[in-house]
């Protein structure tokens, strides 16, 4: 590889840092910074019996995979059919066998795309792609793309940790910047070209560190669930010891923009539209189509109302906040999602059930919403016992944004 080659990879590589697609064992794809995970896998190592784990917010399913290494079974839920799709590449077992073949199969896969023996697959149908990804990067990652699916079937655990690879390479060769809440996009006219072979080095290199991570994958793993975790009883009868989770917070940050990329390369979404309505779909989320429904929405009247919550929906609709009347019905609809799955949550869990949710709070034009505090009142309401919100650690630089692991357990 060449130094300017090197030099590019490695500024690709610090773009993608802040991403976090790279470290250790839940490093393939992931949501939530190493830190959280830290915290899920000591909250799980003190569990001194096995357990039957809830996530009702699975994401990358983090707490499926902590949960099975330290041998309790969990069963997670999601909203987003791509995270289910990862969470379960992430969470099953794989044989020496199975890793052995896929080895083979990336050799082959980088062989016909080196020797240019494939027909690539269109690009997919992403807004502005070529802000994504220089014309190059782009055709390689079509051939990639294409050569995955002519070697191996779909169904095979082959083609899911390859695609996972090739998740992780089309973020490595992408031009996407993730330093802020709200991601850019580097010039690429002003970085060197990539020759194929080192693209291909790029390729192997991340179907490496997925093989790796999948050989230490333990035996029994439990379950990553497509459902709504304000309805969780249509998705599981199962009756949970602990439920730990870091729900959506209530700061618009979209998943589905994070995740899109990998959704629209995968086939998981098709147009923008899709991605509106899976974001309105998920609690939190305000992507495209979901940002002017808020505009119309109005409660269901299933709301928890307390002076907290009330005092910071008037801060935030005052007429002087240009966007206030939609922010604020943003964070009374987040409220009314959370409160629906709080209200759901008893009928599934044991007695002396412990719950942990890791969150953050918010501001909002200056006004502090007090997210933990409002988790705790609901949780009182609804009976739990031992409500506690212990800081976790500081968000970033303002110093009132802080994350909160949100403690109770219920009476049974
Ligand atoms: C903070 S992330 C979870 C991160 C996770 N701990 C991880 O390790 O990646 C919250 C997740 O909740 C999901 N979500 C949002 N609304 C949901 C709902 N109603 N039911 C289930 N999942 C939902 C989002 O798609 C997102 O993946």
């Amino acid at each position: 590889m060449n130094a300017a080659v090197g030099h590019n990879l490695q500024q690709r590589a610090e773009y993608t840092h802040k991403h976090n697609l790279r470290t250790g064992r839940h490093g393939w794809l992931r949501l939530t910074p190493a830190y959280s995970v830290k915290l899920v896998e000591a909250l799980i190592a003190q569990c001194d019996r096995p357990m039957l784990v809830l996530d009702p917010f699975s994401g990358t399913a983090t707490t499926a995979l902590c949960a099975a290494y330290h041998g309790h079974k969990a069963v997670t839920i999601e909203i987003n059919p791509f995270l289910v799709w990862l969470g379960e590449a992430k969470t099953a077992h794989y044989s020496e066998a199975t890793l052995a073949v896929t080895r083979d199969t990336c050799a082959g896969v980088i062989d016909l795309v080196k020797r240019k023996r494939i027909e690539p697959v269109p690009p997919p149908p992403i807004h502005n792609i070529e802000r994504w990804w220089a014309p190059r990067e782009l055709g390689f990652l079509c051939a990639v793309r294409a050569a995955i699916d002519a070697v191996t079937d779909k169904t095979s655990p082959q083609h899911r940790l390859l695609l996972v690879s090739f998740c992780r390479t089309l973020i490595a060769l992408s031009n996407a910047a993730f330093d802020h809440q709200s991601m850019s996009f580097k010039d690429n006219s002003q970085l060197p070209l990539i020759p194929d072979a080192d693209m291909c080095a790029v390729f192997a290199k991340n179907a490496q560190f997925v093989l790796n991570g999948a050989g230490d994958n333990p035996g029994a793993t439990g379950e990553v669930l497509l459902g709504d975790s304000r309805n969780p009883a249509a998705v599981t009868e199962a009756i949970f010891d602990r439920v730990i989770t870091s729900p959506p917070y209530a700061n618009r940050m979209s998943y589905i923009r994070e995740l899109r990329p990998y959704m629209y390369w995968l086939g998981f979404l098709i147009n923008g539209r899709d991605a509106g309505e899976l974001d309105w779909l998920a609690i939190g989320g305000t992507w495209g189509l979901a940002t002017s429904r808020l505009i119309e929405w109005k409660s269901s009247g299933n709301s928890y109302l307390n002076h907290l919550l009330q005092n910071s929906l008037n801060g935030i609709a005052r007429h002087e906040n240009k966007s206030g009347r939609i922010l604020s019905n943003y964070v009374a609809k987040y409220f009314d999602d959370m409160w629906a799955h709080f209200q759901a949550l008893p009928r599934r869990l044991a007695p002396k059930a412990e719950l942990h949710y890791i969150v953050g709070n918010s501001t909002f034009y200056g006004i502090l919403l007090p997210v933990e505090q409002i988790y705790a009142s609901m949780l009182q309401r609804l009976g739990f016992e031992n409500i506690q919100c212990s800081p976790v650690r500081k968000r970033n630089s303002k110093k009132e944004l802080i994350e909160f692991d949100v403690t109770a357990r219920w009476p049974g």
